[in-house]
């Protein structure tokens, strides 16, 4: 079932798909290009989202057949002045953080181009499926800029420190085959596909025990961010929470009864 979900956003359009969320950014005149107005919107639906107890997932894509997100707005960034630029840095950093520590799975649908601000939202993205006519950079040495969203420090540890300097001292466009192969997306599907198996991506995660998924998730976005001690230490303190849940006790059992399990998420 499709439904259109509160809002009024001017720059995104929100539909709830079952138990799925799909949030599209709409700016069609400039291939869906991030201004301030579309980051704030991101922020206030990645919210609800997080919130919505009835969705376990969210796919975010762009409008159109050519575009994900073409990047930060340029004519924005024309007029920055050092303090503005600094301001917008941290704010975009923020929002696709929201992404980044989402309890429940985001997965970015990446329909075209993903350049810049773009690419970077990906990034924070916890999975990546790309359509074949898919292309990725971060190409702002080219503007005299550098990434701003997180980009210096997430791609780096998606593809390695070489592949991402390379990336971005070029400010080389890859297109979707190389994106997959150097791990930048999960892997590349068929344009018409492409919002299918994100959904089917995401129903293979929603069978799951929402509060197991929301751990794993935790572990990893932090743990990635810790030394390994210290990231094992999170690894088994969420172990142990998650004992305390009828969610932990209900999946055990049904396996040894041999009958589906029924998650409650408590
Ligand atoms: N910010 C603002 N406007 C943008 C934009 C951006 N990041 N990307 C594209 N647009 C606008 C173009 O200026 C153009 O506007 P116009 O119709 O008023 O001239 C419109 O979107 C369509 O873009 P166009 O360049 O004509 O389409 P294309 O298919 O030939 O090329 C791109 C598409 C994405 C390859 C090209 O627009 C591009 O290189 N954009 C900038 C990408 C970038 O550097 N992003 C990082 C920014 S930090």
């Amino acid at each position: 079932m499709t439904t259109a979900t509160q809002a009024p956003y001017r720059n995104l359009r929100v539909e709830a798909r079952g138990a799925v969320t799909v949030l599209t950014i709409h700016r069609p005149d400039v291939l869906n290009a991030l201004n301030r107005e579309t980051l704030s919107e991101i922020d206030v639906a990645v919210k609800r989202f997080v919130e919505d107890a009835a969705s376990g997932a969210l796919i975010v894509t762009g409008a159109g057949e050519k575009s994900f997100i073409s990047g930060a707005d340029i004519n924005e960034l024309a007029v920055l002045d050092p303090r503005g630029a600094e301001d917008i840095s941290r704010f975009g950093q923020r929002v696709v953080d929201g992404l980044a520590r989402s309890p429940k799975p985001v997965i970015a649908a990446i329909n075209g181009y993903a350049f810049g601000g773009g690419c970077e939202l990906a990034l924070a993205c916890h999975m990546r499926l790309a359509s074949e006519n898919a292309v990725l950079g971060l190409p702002e040495v080219s503007l005299g800029i550098i990434p701003g969203y997180g980009g210096t420090q997430r791609l780096p540890r998606l593809v390695g420190t070489g592949r991402a300097l390379e990336l971005m001292l070029s400010g080389r466009r890859v297109k979707a085959d190389e994106a997959e192969r150097i791990g930048l997306v999960n892997r590349v599907v068929p344009r018409e596909q492409l919002l299918a198996e994100a959904e089917a991506l995401a129903a293979s995660m929603l069978k799951n025990g929402p509060l197991a998924v929301a751990a794993v998730l935790e572990a990893v976005e932090r743990g990635m961010q810790l030394p390994l001690d210290d990231g094992l230490r999170l690894e088994s303190g969420l172990f142990g929470i998650l004992a305390a849940s009828h969610d932990m006790h209900e999946g055990l059992n049904a396996f040894l009864e041999k009958r589906p399990a029924k998650f409650e998420r408590r």
